[in-house]
């Protein structure tokens, strides 16, 4: 057994390619484009933690939704294992990979602070990409393919999305989060305006 490393880049693509083949014909939020959009996030948080393990983190990051329970009726992660032990990762990795993976999903997590870096810059990548325009754009689609109202899907902002900023683990994730709040804030209450009710 031996690890294949990022610095092998090939195992990047071959993880793009395996996702986009995946999540082929998903689009209410949870798809290949919105684990790309993490990995990169993921990335850009990194920089600014020399002493991350890259490797784990753009497994992890492009790996993360695939056993969401709400697209894949996986058991136990086996969808990430498989693809992992196929692609020559090692036993321990593919644990610590798991691990972030867990720890990256609210309802696993149920709500704690993961313990590594590397799993709180990946939870810092995907709670970002459910804020800002592309959150606004997330919510909607996943609303309308639930079949939800607007309302309903508006109220998710104060239920959820409207929490993220402080809950984020890293100085990098809440400076990228600010203007991504902002932006929420002010669609709302555009949309306020817009639908105000006048008798
Ligand atoms: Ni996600």
């Amino acid at each position: 057994m031996y690890n294949r490393s990022m610095r092998d880049e090939s195992l990047t693509e071959i993880t793009i390619s395996y996702i986009k083949a995946l999540f082929a014909g998903s689009s209410d939020g949870h798809d290949a484009d919105h684990s790309l959009r993490v990995y990169r996030n993921a990335m850009r948080i990194a920089e600014g933690y020399p002493d991350a393990d890259t490797d784990l983190i753009v497994l992890s990051s492009l790996l993360h939704d695939v056993d969401d329970h709400k697209l894949f009726h996986t058991e136990n992660n086996s969808n990430a294992r498989t693809f992992l032990k196929d692609n020559g990762i090692s036993k321990d990795r593919i644990e610590e990979i798991v691990t972030i993976i867990n720890s990256v999903s609210f309802s696993k997590n149920k709500g704690k602070t993961p313990e590594t870096i590397e799993a709180k810059i990946v939870q810092d990548a995907d709670r970002l990409d459910a804020m800002g325009a592309i959150g606004v754009a997330r919510t909607f689609a996943y609303g309308g393919k639930k079949g939800r109202s607007l309302e309903d899907s508006v109220q998710h902002f104060y239920d959820k999305l409207l929490l993220l900023r402080d809950t984020l683990n890293t100085d990098e994730a809440r400076e990228m989060a600010g203007k991504r709040h902002e932006f929420m804030v002010q669609f709302l209450e555009e949309l306020g305006n817009e639908t105000l009710s006048h008798i």
